[in-house]
């Protein structure tokens, strides 16, 4: 055998990350006439592009915002986040490209192959796919209405497991939508307590709730917990800041391995980023913004489908965030893309996120992309390639 053909061997660490077989039919959602409520994006008409272009402007006039900043990030943007999270020292910020980097710096700073990392089923993907690449032993564990369920965790604790690091999406979650309950938080850092592991509060949804009260974070029921956070989803995903905040000796070790990996992010963002968090009122008022619209959509696409589909689907209504996971009893959602696609409408089936549960009947509509009109239409195309798929 050549030697040449061994090359392009991926290491057991990538051999290890699921492919999605998914993607190949995704692609088919990228033709032109198709209303995509597959994608997880924000939507890009309330993207504040002129505040984020003046701040540029001013910013780039200073040379130094276009110089290579410390591995922990610019310090007045750990400052701002610092103040933005409500956390008392920047020391415990680190800022990173997207919280996506967080993940990954923080699961190749934690975990040795073989290490136990347990997860939600439904899971977030890009999680998933982090903790393969480190080849870790996944557990995955069933997302409730309350968040994640923490009887199952202390079974496994009870019969001897210690997880390195238990990852979940403790607001409006993606894809399966739920919030973990005050009751779930508090039990989850407790079992952190007492069994050693971290908990990885994954949160970038959380500004994004429709009323108005806040449900405390992890994070503040105990000290294992590390939480992530990013721009993303409030400002612009371009920019690429996202932060984690937690243990300072778990932020150096991040500090440590990140010099390897990029060096640093970007001055130049994290000075946006930072200008942007500190102009509060500014800042409450666009989220504010943000947050109706997404009620509105939410609201729509949820009266749409109660409309069109009736009792042939099962929802909870959206609270917050950019999704609704719908389950559809007796269809399977990946056959049914298919007939979507061809009437003019995408989603994410269900087995793209199930790890051990079967999710074949359910899908994840995004509301956040799409304004009520296009969503109306979407569901209404959805609803022809239901009755096409039951044919
Ligand atoms: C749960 C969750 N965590 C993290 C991310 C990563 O976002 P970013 O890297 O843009 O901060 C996403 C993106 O969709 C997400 O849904």
């Amino acid at each position: 055998m050549s030697v040449v053909e061994n090359s392009y061997k991926p290491s057991h660490a990538l051999a290890n990350v699921r492919g999605s077989a998914i993607r190949d039919l995704l692609k088919l959602t990228e033709k032109p006439d198709v209303l995509s409520l597959a994608g997880g994006l924000p939507a890009t008409e309330l993207i504040p592009a002129e505040r984020i272009s003046e701040s540029a402007a001013r910013i780039s006039a200073d040379p130094e915002a276009l110089q290579y900043t410390v591995s922990a990030g610019v310090y007045s943007c750990r400052e701002a986040v610092a103040r933005y999270l409500g956390v008392d020292e920047p020391v415990g910020v680190l800022l990173t490209h997207g919280s996506q980097q967080a993940l990954f710096l923080l699961a190749h700073a934690l975990v040795n192959p073989g290490d136990l990392v347990v997860v939600d089923d439904p899971v977030y993907v890009g999680a998933l796919q982090v903790f393969q690449s480190v080849r870790a032993r996944v557990r995955a564990l069933p997302i409730t209405a309350a968040g994640l369920d923490v009887d199952a965790l202390r079974e496994l604790l009870e019969a001897g497991e210690r997880p390195r690091i238990v990852h979940t999406v403790s607001n409006f979650h993606n894809p399966a939508g739920v919030t973990a309950t005050a009751a779930t938080r508090i039990e989850l850092a407790r079992l952190a307590d007492r069994y050693g592991f971290i908990v990885v509060e994954d949160d970038p949804y959380g500004r994004l709730r429709f009323s108005v009260t806040d449900i405390e974070p992890i994070a503040a029921h105990g000290d294992r917990i590390v939480r992530l956070g990013s721009a993303s989803k409030i400002l612009a995903p371009a920019l690429r800041v996202g932060w984690m905040s937690g243990p300072k000796e778990v932020i150096e070790m991040v500090e440590l391995l990140r010099q390897g990996a990029d060096l640093c992010g970007s001055t130049f963002s994290q000075l946006i980023v930072a200008e942007l968090l500190d102009d509060s009122a500014w800042l409450d008022s666009h989220v504010d913004r943000v947050r109706s619209e997404y009620r509105l959509r939410a609201t729509t696409l949820a009266g749409a489908l109660r409309h069109e589909l009736g009792d042939k689907v099962q929802f909870g209504e959206p609270e917050g965030g950019m999704f609704c996971w719908v389950r559809m009893p007796g269809i399977d959602t990946s056959r049914l893309l298919v007939d979507a696609v061809n009437a003019g409408v995408a989603f994410v089936p269900g087995t793209a996120f199930g790890v051990d549960a079967d999710f074949s009947d359910c899908l994840r509509l995004s509301f956040s992309a799409l304004a009520p009109d296009g969503l109306h239409e979407a569901v209404r195309r959805l609803a022809v390639a239901v009755k096409n798929d039951s044919k």
